[in-house]
């Protein structure tokens, strides 16, 4: 069993989208193990996307996680990181495959609902950040 870190983002939480997309996670056998609301301060953002501090969108990037409360999630499930990715689709919702959660609630690349850890080596380093103990 393999664990993620799942967020959905502020457009979906202002669009009341938060029920839809858990129904989403556990039609698709996702255990949603923790979960917390959070609103994030920007710092936080920063150094949760470190990753991406020389690109262009990091600076919009990190306002926008900011600008209105998130839910943080662990999810469970075998392949949980790949198997994740699949259901939310490319990061541009426009690039996305239909059925997807980007595809059916995204609406642009940067509100584009939800994030989900990439690697092993990122899952553990973000449910670590968020998920202590
Ligand atoms: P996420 O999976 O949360 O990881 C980083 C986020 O940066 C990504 O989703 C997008 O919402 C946002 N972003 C904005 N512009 C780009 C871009 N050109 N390429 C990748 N991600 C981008």
């Amino acid at each position: 069993m393999e664990q993620t870190l799942s967020i959905i983002k502020p457009d979906a939480m202002e669009r009341n989208l938060e029920g839809k997309i858990k129904s989403i996670l556990k039609k698709n056998n996702f255990e949603i193990v923790k979960e917390k609301k959070v609103k994030l301060e920007k710092k936080d953002v920063e150094e949760f996307y470190k990753v991406h501090e020389t690109k262009p969108f990091y600076n919009d990037l990190c306002n926008y996680l900011s600008s209105g409360p998130v839910l943080v999630m662990v999810l469970k499930k075998e392949n949980a990181i790949a198997e994740n990715r699949k259901i939310m689709g490319a990061t541009n919702p426009k690039e996305a495959d239909p059925g997807t959660i980007r595809k059916e609630f995204g609406i642009s690349i940067d509100k584009n609902s939800v994030h989900g850890s990439d690697s092993k080596e990122n899952a553990k380093k973000e449910i670590n950040f968020f998920f202590k103990d």
